[in-house]
C-alpha cells in the first residue's frame, strides 16, 4: 500500500509499505477513506517534534472503515465506519479515568499516531486501544462531516469545554485558522453574549464573515480597543489564544478583563514570558495544554443533530497519490486553503 512517510528532516515521501497487521488484542486495522493534513504534520516535517520517529507514516486526522479487530475489542466491528482519535489512550490509568487522556501513561499514550507509530495518510492504519480510539460514525453523518472529529474539532470542543463560558460572557478568539474556527464553532454552542474573532489574514476574515455572520471580527492592530468597546468590564471575560505567534500570547492576557480566563490552545515555537509584575492584581486564570480528545462520541452526536458543521472547512480535495501537491497547497496557505481532504482508498 502507499504510505506518506517521514523519510528525512524536511521530507515526506509517498512510498510502498506492507499493510499493517494486528499486534495486540486491543488493536484494530482501519481502512482509511479520508485523511487530512494538520499544522502539526508540518511541525514534524521541519524537525520541530523531536519525538517523531523517522520512517513512520504521518497523518493523525482521518476516518475509515474497520477492517479487522483484535480479540479484546468490543465497541467496534469490521465494516463499521469510524472516526480515529489523534490520541492513543488506555482508558484505565489514573489520567484516563479523570478524562486527561493526553497524559495517558501507556507507552503509546498521547499523540502517537503519525508521530511515534504509523499514522493515517495511507490506505490502512493500525489503531491501538481501538475501543478508546475509534468512534462509530452515525449513519446520517458523512465521512467529510466527520473528518475533523478526532483532532482539530476535538481540540476546539475541549478548548470551549475548559473555558467555563457563560451566556453573559464576551469571548475573544485569537486566530481563525482551522483550529480557531473549530474553537469558534464549539464556543457558539455555549451561547455567550458576544464572540469576537481576531485574525490578520484577509481571506480568513472573509471566511468568518461569510460563514459566521453573527460573529464580530477585528484585525490585530485594533484588537485591544475593539474588545474594550465591545465588552462591559474592561476586557473579554474569556480569551482563547489559537494563533500561536510571537505577539499573541501577550495580546491574549492584555485583552482579558480582571479575573478573566485565558485558554492557551496554541503551541509556540519559542518560550513565552509571563510578566507577573505587569499582571499583578489582574487575577487571571490561565488554562493550557494538549487536547484531551475524549468527547468524540458527543461531538458526532452534535454533528448528527446539525449543531456542528465543519464541512465548509474542507476547501480542497486530493487523491492520496497527489498528496505532495496537497501539502504544497496547505503549507503555502495557497488559494484560500483552510483544510484539505485526502482520499485514501479506491485508488
Ligand atoms: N492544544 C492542542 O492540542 C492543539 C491542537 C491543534 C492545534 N493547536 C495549535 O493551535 C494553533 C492554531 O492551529 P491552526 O492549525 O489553526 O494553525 P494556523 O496557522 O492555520 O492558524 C493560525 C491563525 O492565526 C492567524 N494569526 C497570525 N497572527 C495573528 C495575530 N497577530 N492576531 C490574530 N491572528 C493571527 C493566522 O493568520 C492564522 O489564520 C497552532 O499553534 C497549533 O499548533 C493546538
Ligand atoms: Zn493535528
Ligand atoms: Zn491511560
Amino acid at each position: 500500500m502507499l504510505a506518506y512517510t517521514y523519510t528525512e528532516q524536511g521530507r515526506f515521501e509517498l512510498i510502498e509499505k506492507k499493510k499493517p497487521v494486528l499486534l495486540d488484542p486491543k488493536d484494530a486495522i482501519v481502512k482509511v477513506t479520508l485523511a487530512s493534513i494538520c499544522t502539526s504534520d508540518l511541525h514534524i516535517k521541519h524537525g520541530s517534534v523531536p519525538r517523531a520517529v523517522l520512517g513512520i507514516t504521518v497523518g493523525h486526522e482521518m476516518v475509515g472503515i474497520v477492517e479487522s479487530v483484535g480479540a479484546e475489542v468490543k465497541k467496534v466491528k469490521p465494516g463499521d465506519r469510524v472516526t480515529v482519535n489523534v490520541e492513543t489512550f488506555c482508558g484505565e490509568c489514573f489520567f484516563c479515568r479523570k478524562g486527561y487522556v493526553n497524559n495517558c501513561t501507556d507507552k503509546n499514550g498521547g499523540w502517537a499516531l503519525g508521530c511515534r507509530i504509523d499514522g493515517g495518510q495511507t490506505e490502512y492504519v493500525r489503531v491501538p486501544f481501538a475501543d478508546q480510539g475509534l468512534n462509530k460514525i452515525p449513519e446520517r453523518v458523512s465521512d467529510r462531516q466527520a473528518l475533523f472529529v478526532g483532532d482539530v474539532l476535538a481540540t476546539g470542543f475541549w478548548a470551549a469545554r475548559i473555558s467555563e463560558i457563560t451566556e453573559e460572557d464576551t469571548v475573544l478568539i485569537i486566530g481563525a485558522g482551522p483550529t480557531g474556527i473549530c474553537t469558534l464553532i464549539c464556543v457558539m454552542l455555549k451561547h455567550p453574549k458576544k464572540i469576537i474573532v481576531c485574525e490578520k489574514d484577509e481571506k480568513r476574515i472573509q471566511f468568518i464573515k461569510e460563514h459566521y455572520p453573527e460573529v464580530l471580527v477585528t484585525a490585530p492592530e485594533n484588537v485591544k480597543e475593539f474588545v474594550l468597546d465591545n465588552s462591559e468590564h474592561g476586557g473579554a471575560d474569556v480569551v482563547l489564544e489559537v494563533a500561536g505567534t510571537q505577539t499573541t500570547f501577550r495580546t491574549a492576557w492584555e485583552c482579558a478583563r480582571p479575573n478573566g480566563i485565558v485558554t492557551v490552545v496554541a503551541l509556540y515555537d519559542e518560550a513565552q514570558t509571563l510578566p507577573l509584575p505587569e499582571m499583578y492584581g489582574k487575577n487571571l486564570t490561565f488554562k493550557t495544554g494538549g487536547v484531551d480528545g475524549c468527547d468524540c462520541e458527543e461531538i458526532l452526536n452534535l454533528i448528527e443533530a446539525g449543531k456542528i458543521d465543519t464541512e465548509p472547512l474542507i476547501t480542497h480535495t486530493y487523491p492520496l497519490n497527489e498528496i505532495d501537491a496537497a501539502y504544497e497547497l496547505f503549507e503555502g496557505k495557497k488559494d484560500g486553503v483552510m483544510k484539505v481532504a485526502v482520499e485514501c482508498s479506491g485508488l
